[in-house]
């Protein structure tokens, strides 16, 4: 059985929080499509040719979390070529059998706009980026300057910018748990996919 849940949406919103919660409750397999970029980023020289060597071993990199990674994702992550040498392996993932939940910036628009679950998550920048400093820590005004920075970037690129796809279903995480954002996002699991049960 094949079944995709498309989550995009800025960083720091809880895709990644959500996307966990919904692979480990529906038994979907989860991809953090991020950390492709961030692992073609960190890998240095010629990015498409990065991207088209890209190997498991890059992705277990330990320094893919920092801001900088981030940031340096995002510039990498504008390059045509880089996003298209990305395209077919995420494409393949998403058709696992049991179900997949992919989550990144692009997933429900230009990776799988037919997924069956599309989710768009979101927050104010301010409750972003103290979510993010409170993971990282440093100056609290440079790490909200450094989200808007890459909600610009990313939502301003001419290829693949970051936007909800027309049928998603909106999170706005800004005032809520963590309990109440995936249980909004389980009910749009369910409600496609009723068969499939919880624990
Ligand atoms: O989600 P994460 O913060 O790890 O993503 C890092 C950067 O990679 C994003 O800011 C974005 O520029 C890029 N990205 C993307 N498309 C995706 C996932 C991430 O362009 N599907």
């Amino acid at each position: 059985m094949e079944f995709t849940v498309a989550i995009d949406g800025p960083a720091a919103a809880g895709k990644g929080t959500i996307a966990r919660a919904l692979a480990d409750r529906f038994g979907f397999a989860y991809l953090d499509t991020g950390l492709l970029y961030r692992a073609v980023a960190a890998k240095g020289g010629d990015p498409v040719q990065a991207a088209e060597d890209l190997s498991a071993q890059d992705l277990a990199r330990d320094d893919l979390r920092t801001l900088a990674a981030g940031q340096a994702a995002s510039r990498v992550a504008a390059l045509p070529a880089v996003r298209s040498a990305l395209t077919d392996f995420q494409r393949r993932f998403a058709r696992t059998a049991g179900g997949a939940v992919l989550d990144g910036r692009d997933i429900g628009t230009v990776i799988c706009p037919m997924a069956e679950v599309k989710l768009y998550v979101t927050s104010s920048p301010e409750v972003r980026a103290q979510r993010r400093w409170r993971e990282v820590g440093g100056d609290l005004a440079q790490v909200l300057a450094e989200v808007r920075e890459r909600d610009a970037r990313d939502m301003g690129r001419a290829d693949a910018p970051l936007r909800p796809a027309e049928d998603a279903v909106l999170i706005d995480t800004t005032d809520m748990t963590i309990d109440q954002a995936v249980s909004v996002a389980s009910a749009a699991v369910r409600a496609r996919f009723p068969e499939r049960t919880t624990p």
